[in-house]
């Protein structure tokens, strides 16, 4: 059976879980290690200490136990995932049970993609300022332009997209990120910043962040290539500045450490239920025993790989376009 009729099986059987009440997630997220050859400030992983990270064998188990738990989406991070030699066959064998995505800070990117370029559907890559401001951000000289070379070869041969994150060193810079992603001809996701208790906490002051946000939901309006919807928008605003929360619902994301542990609620929050990895345990039971009602209003954080799938509603016609049949059409057109 091809990629496309596995995935289309599994939203099936996920309906009809969901029917009978369970909790089902639709992406997964996975951090392949800590590690990172960058220093970002605002960053707890790389501060993190990698024990044992798990192997290509043990990496194929987790990915059977997600299929089997009828996820449709997977992504990778980290730290930074070209840092791991077998990353070409961890996507390949994700490639063949998912769709599957990337995030990067794109410093080996030029060199390395062709590696892992057919087990893609999908790279992000970190840019966070335009030159200095970049540079300054991920602690390291010359990265916006390793990235930036990283970006050109890599989006000549698949769909890729800017990942950047609003801090208070760059809340000011949205236009000229928007610009340089329009400039290459790809798209830009955002997300504020989240201050980590272990990290330096660089989330803009409350007046600077509004003004941020509400510059990127007119440049949506106005058709720039963002990736967030409108409702991504509207709702940090409703909720950050004027009392609307929305619903969180991070039971739709699940997020697997280094160590091959389940990460709840999410990977903000950061618990666990114990030292198991995934493919050791009942995953279906210790998931729908987590009380996710109690994270309903939790509107703490707002990165896009919880909030946005917490937003999607079947009755949003322009939602259900942007996101399910645009998709089906760029995978068909590929
Ligand atoms: C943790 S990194 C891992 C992948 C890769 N190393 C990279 O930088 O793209 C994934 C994303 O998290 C973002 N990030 C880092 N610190 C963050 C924070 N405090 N709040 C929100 N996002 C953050 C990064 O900017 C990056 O886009
Ligand atoms: S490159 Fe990614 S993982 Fe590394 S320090 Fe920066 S945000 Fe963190
Ligand atoms: S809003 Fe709260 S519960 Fe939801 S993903 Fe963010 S930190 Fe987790």
């Amino acid at each position: 059976m091809g990629l496309f009729q596995s995935v289309a099986l599994r939203t099936v059987e996920r309906k009809l879980k969901e029917i009978s009440g369970e909790k089902v997630p639709i992406i997964a997220g996975h951090k392949l290690l800590y590690t990172c050859n960058l220093r970002c400030h605002m960053c707890p992983f790389w501060r993190r200490p990698d024990p044992l990270l798990l192997s290509v064998d043990e990496e194929r188990k987790m990915l059977d136990t997600l299929a089997d738990f009828s996820v449709s989406y997977m992504g990778f991070e980290g730290g930074e995932p070209f840092l791991r030699r077998d990353l070409p066959e961890i996507l390949r064998l994700s490639h063949d049970r998912f769709f599957t995505s990337i995030v990067t800070n794109g410093w080996m990117l030029k060199d390395h993609f062709r590696e892992v370029k057919d087990y893609l559907d999908f790279m992000f890559v970190s840019i966070d300022g335009i030159g200095k401001v970049h540079d300054r951000l991920r602690g390291m000289d010359g990265s916006f332009e390793k990235a930036r070379e990283g970006i050109v070869a890599a989006s000549a041969e698949i769909p890729v997209a800017l990942s950047s994150t609003i801090t208070s060193e760059n809340a000011d810079q949205v236009d000229q990120i928007t610009a340089f992603a329009t400039e290459m001809n790809i798209s830009v996701s955002f997300q504020v910043a989240y201050d980590y208790s272990t990290a330096e906490k660089m989330s803009p002051p409350s007046e600077k962040l509004k003004s941020a946000i509400y510059r990127l939901l007119e440049l949506k309006k106005s058709g720039a290539p963002l990736m967030e919807s409108r409702e991504y928008f509207q709702s940090v605003i409703d909720s950050w500045y004027n009392g609307i929360s929305w619903k969180c619902k991070p039971w739709l994301t699940i997020n697997i450490d280094p160590q091959g542990r389940v990460v709840l609620p999410c990977y903000v929050l950061n618990e666990y239920t114990g030292s198991g990895r995934i493919w050791e345990m009942d995953l279906p039971k210790v998931w729908n025993s987590v009380d996710w009602k109690i994270y309903e209003s939790c509107n703490k954080c707002a990165l896009s790989c919880y909030l946005e799938p917490s937003l999607f509603s079947w009755s949003n016609f322009t939602m259900v376009k942007e996101r399910i049949i645009d998709g089906i059409l760029s995978y068909l057109r590929a």
